[in-house]
């Protein structure tokens, strides 16, 4: 069996069934959360942040995608991997757009690609899509924009911009996409464009009315405890308390003389102790 068709969430939002997709950028994690069941994984370019040590997603370059869309697929036979474009990686002209996104799909192994921004990218998202390339948009708070709305702030809150957030996922349907994420605007607002549009919307703080909800897998597993997201994280775990425990009982069980033992150890055979002996 193959991977998840991108066509099977359509299906889920028409029959009002829920899907969660997560963020991964490597082997052991995008293994880890498609045995749990994900059936979409984000390699987002939210990887500058969490896992690159960046201050923002600006500076992901596409070999840093690819590398990681790479480690994702290897891990994966199931789920739909969709590789995020990054900034500078579609704005500058359409053909260089349309020869990143091919690599994504050819060099990375992607499913799809996702890219942010609505009606100014929709022609794009059309040839893309046209060439073979599913798209997945990306709405509100755009992060790649960060510097352009000055901050993390909900989007989307005065009419006008309500309005413009709901044509824009409309070209984004029209366009191809075959979903969209919808990222920190207002509940009441993701509800309207997901009752109004045919493809899924896919939330990470847009409350709780999206037919997909996606996650940073570092946020909900509680890596750093020094990086504050917007309230629509949820921690499931606090595995970075629990690596930190597990690492200073390595350190204190070496420096004990503890470990290795006996058990972790390597025996020889009593005639060869005895010819090195001699030696
Ligand atoms: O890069 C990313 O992780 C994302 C999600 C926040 C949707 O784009």
């Amino acid at each position: 069996m193959g991977r998840i068709s991108i066509h099977s969430l359509k299906q889920s939002k028409a029959e009002g069934k829920r899907f969660a997709m997560i963020t991964a950028y490597d082997y052991p994690m995008a293994r880890l959360v498609e045995q749990a069941g994900i059936p979409i994984i984000l390699v987002g370019d939210s990887l500058g942040s969490v896992v690159l040590g960046y201050e923002s997603t600006v500076p992901v370059t596409m070999d840093d995608i690819l590398y990681h869309t790479r480690a994702v697929v290897r891990a994966t036979s199931k789920a739909i991997v969709v590789a995020d474009m990054p900034f500078m990686s579609y704005q500058a002209n359409a053909d260089e757009a349309m020869r990143n996104a091919g690599r994504l799909l050819q060099e990375g192994g992607a499913t799809a690609v996702k890219l942010e921004g609505g009606s100014h990218v929709a022609p794009l998202v059309r040839r893309m899509v046209e060439s073979g390339i599913p798209v997945m948009g990306h709405l509100g708070l755009t992060p790649q924009s960060v510097n352009q709305f000055g901050g993390h702030k909900v989007q989307g809150k005065t009419p006008a911009a309500a309005a413009k957030l709901l044509s824009d996922a409309r070209a984004l349907e029209e366009a191809g996409a075959f979903a969209v994420v919808l990222e920190t605007i207002p509940a009441p607002l993701s509800r309207m464009v997901t009752e109004r549009i045919s493809i899924p919307t896919i939330g990470i703080g847009a409350g709780p009315h999206c037919d997909g909800q996606v996650q940073v897998l570092h946020d909900m597993l509680g890596i750093y405890d020094d990086r504050r997201p917007l309230k629509h994280a949820k921690r499931y775990a606090v595995l970075g308390e629990t690596i930190r425990d597990a690492v200073r009982t390595y350190v204190s069980e070496v420096e004990g003389q503890q470990f290795p033992g006996k058990e972790h150890s390597f025996e020889m055979d009593e005639a060869t102790m005895t010819e090195l002996a001699a030696v």
